[in-house]
Formats: structure tokens, C-alpha cells, sequence
């Protein structure tokens, strides 16, 4: 009974050492056979993966192995499988030379032509305003930015223009919701934690960055300030919600109308043209005294008057004027001993007019063949 059981045993060893000798000439030939990485790759799942693969198929009849050669059974197919290990191995370094190799013999033609990249170009207002802040630069003009979300403070009361005022009305304000209802707390923003600060809003103009940027700076003050603005309008071809300004600020000790008159004319000169002429009319705004409109004559009909001006020769740029002394005061600044001039103009406008662009809509519609003509 006994010498039975071991014939069997021993019969069951030798056909798993056969098998496990069979598998590995296998896989020396089938190595040395193959053409890719990705075959070889296919190739060692198959016999050493564990699940499914060959080699580990072969070692399941492990348990039909008598226990007392268990041990050595195991240490076999061990060294059988690190000598298939051995052949995937060495295959694998004479495919991925070879394919080295392959790479380092391909001839390229580096004269044939390439395909360009498309590339990105810097947006038209942005290219506007670098003309404009390199205008101001080159005058001597710092240039500082300013928050969007405003205080009614500042907006409106330290620009001269008190609550009950109804051109608070003409601004089409948006009023941003506070948490908490409308007398709840205001954001976190230091900007926002400021004398006055009541309602925070979008800011309509640019023109509240004058009373912040004397605050932080003691006269003299020379000053650009470009940003984003917003106001409750319908769009349409000449108006949208969001567009840009630009506030020109110069306060000293004996600043006068003439400077503004003259700093105002060069700039028109410098983006519309030398031929440019600038004229002045009367206006009033509340944070300036005196104060006038800007126009320029029209750079397509020079003042004969044509469908870019609507037939009036002159465009109408924006709004200008001397600092009031109540905005003065509101920033700390003593009106008895200095003076300035302020003016804001909408870059849109700008670029509008020195390109004949005639809907404000295509600056924000992303569209590629519009952008791309002033790339
Ligand atoms: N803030 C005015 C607006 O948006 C434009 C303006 C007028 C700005 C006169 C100024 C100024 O600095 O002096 O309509």
C-alpha cells in the first residue's frame, strides 16, 4: 500500500518537473522569437502572472506532491522561475537596446517644414492700455490698481457726491448682497474696513482710486489707474455691464487747468495721431470745479464730420476737470495749499475708435478671427 502511494507520488514530481522544464525551454524560445517590448511584455504575464499564468498553474499541483517533498518541490520551481525571470530579462535589455538603437538611426529631415503652433496673442484692450500706461510712465506717472467691489464711501460720498444725490441714480449701481441682510456685516477686505463704509458695491468709475491713492501717498501724487468698472446698463453695440477706465490724477502745489489741458492734448496726440486736435466743453461733475468734456477730432474725417463721429468731426473721449476741494479734503490733502487735475477715459472707447471696431460686444466674445486682427 505504502510502496503504492510513493510510485504515485513520485509519478505525479516527475510530470511537474517536466512540465516546469518544458515551460522554461518555452519561454527561451519564444523570448528569443520576439520582435517588441510589448510581445515580451504579453509573453512574461502569461507564465508568471499570478493569476492564470502558467508557472503558478504548474505550482497549484503542489498540494498532489507527497508533504515531506513539498520543501524541495517548492525550491525547484523557485529556481525555475528565476531562471525564466532571467531569459524575460535579458530578452527585455536586447529589445530595448535594439529600439534604442533604432531611434539613434532615424534620419530626420530638418529642413522639411513644421506646423506652427497657434499661438496666443495679448488682447486688444490690454494692448490699449499698455499704450496708455506707457503714455503715463513715460510722463513720471506711478500707476496704481484699486478694488473692484467698492464702499458707497468711496464710490460716492468721498467723491463729492452725498447720498440723496440723483446722479447716484445715473450710475445704475450694482449693489452686492451682504451676508447677514442688508445691515450685516461688511467682507473681511481691509479694503472695505474704511471710514463710512456702508453698502459694498461694483464700482461704477475708476474716479474712486483718487481719494485711496492720496491716502496712502502724501503730496505731491502722479498717478494712473486703470480697472474694471461696472454698471447696470443693457447691452447693446456702445454699452455693457463691464468695461474699462482709466483716471488720470496729478495734484501738487500750483497745478492748473493748463496742465490738464496739455497733458490731455499729448495723450490724444499719442494715441490717436500728431494731427490730433482736443478740445474742451464745458460739463460738471461733482468731484471736479471747474469741469469739462474731452473731444478729440474724429482720426477718420478730421473734423468733416463722417459715420465714425456721427457727423460731428469731434468724438467725445471722457470726462475731465480740477479735483474738487471737497475730494481734497476727503483724502487728507490741504485744498488752500495744492491743486490738481483728474480725468477718466474708457478704453474700450479707445481701442474702438483707433480701430473702427463698432460693437463693444465683440471685446468680450472671445471670437478668434476678431482677435486674431490685432494679434
Ligand atoms: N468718473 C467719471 C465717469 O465715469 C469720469 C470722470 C469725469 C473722471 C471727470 C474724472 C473726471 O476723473 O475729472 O463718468
Amino acid at each position: 500500500m505504502a510502496a503504492t502511494h510513493a510510485a504515485f507520488f513520485f509519478y505525479i514530481w516527475g510530470i511537474v518537473e517536466d512540465q516546469l522544464a518544458a515551460l522554461e525551454s518555452e519561454v527561451k524560445n519564444r523570448a528569443t522569437a520576439a520582435r517588441s517590448l510589448e510581445e515580451l511584455e504579453a509573453l512574461r504575464t502569461a507564465i508568471l502572472g499570478r493569476k492564470g499564468g502558467r508557472l503558478s498553474n504548474i505550482m497549484s499541483g503542489v498540494g498532489k506532491i507527497a508533504k515531506a517533498d513539498r520543501a524541495e518541490f517548492g525550491r525547484r520551481a523557485n529556481e525555475a522561475k528565476t531562471r525564466i525571470e532571467a531569459i524575460l530579462d535579458e530578452a527585455q535589455a536586447r529589445l530595448s537596446d535594439a529600439d534604442l538603437q533604432s531611434q539613434l538611426e532615424k534620419r530626420y529631415d530638418v529642413t522639411f517644414p513644421g506646423t506652427p503652433p497657434r499661438l496666443g496673442s495679448i488682447h486688444i484692450l490690454r494692448r490699449t492700455l499698455d499704450d496708455v500706461a506707457d503714455f503715463f510712465r513715460s510722463r513720471g506717472f506711478a500707476i496704481v490698481m484699486g478694488p473692484e467691489v467698492e464702499t458707497e464711501y468711496f464710490n460716492f460720498e468721498a467723491m463729492n457726491i452725498p447720498a440723496d444725490h440723483p446722479s447716484r441714480d445715473a450710475m445704475d449701481t450694482f449693489y452686492l448682497a451682504r451676508e447677514n441682510g442688508p445691515k450685516g456685516p461688511l467682507p473681511q477686505d481691509p479694503l472695505l474696513q474704511t471710514p463710512g463704509a456702508t453698502a459694498p458695491l461694483l464700482r461704477t468709475h475708476t474716479s474712486p482710486m483718487q481719494v485711496r491713492a492720496m491716502l496712502e501717498y502724501p503730496p505731491p501724487i502722479a498717478v494712473l489707474v486703470p480697472g474694471k468698472t461696472y454698471r447696470r446698463d443693457a447691452l447693446d453695440a456702445r454699452h455693457t455691464f463691464n468695461f474699462h477706465q482709466f483716471e488720470g490724477l496729478q495734484v501738487d502745489r500750483g497745478i492748473t487747468f493748463g496742465h490738464l489741458k496739455g497733458f490731455v492734448s499729448d495723450l490724444c496726440r499719442h494715441l490717436y495721431g500728431k494731427t490730433r486736435r482736443t478740445r474742451f466743453r464745458p460739463s460738471y461733475f461733482q468731484f471736479t470745479e471747474p469741469s469739462a468734456e474731452v473731444d478729440v477730432s474724429c482720426p477718420v474725417c478730421d473734423g468733416g464730420g463722417c459715420r465714425t463721429c456721427g457727423g460731428a468731426g469731434w468724438l467725445e473721449m471722457g470726462g475731465s476737470g480740477m479735483v474738487h476741494p471737497n475730494v481734497l479734503r476727503a483724502a487728507g490733502y490741504d485744498p488752500e495749499a495744492y491743486t490738481g487735475w483728474a480725468f477718466g477715459l474708457g478704453i474700450e472707447r479707445i481701442a474702438m475708435v483707433r480701430h473702427g471696431i463698432d460693437d463693444i460686444r465683440l471685446f468680450t466674445e472671445n471670437d478668434p478671427a476678431f482677435l486674431e486682427q490685432f494679434a
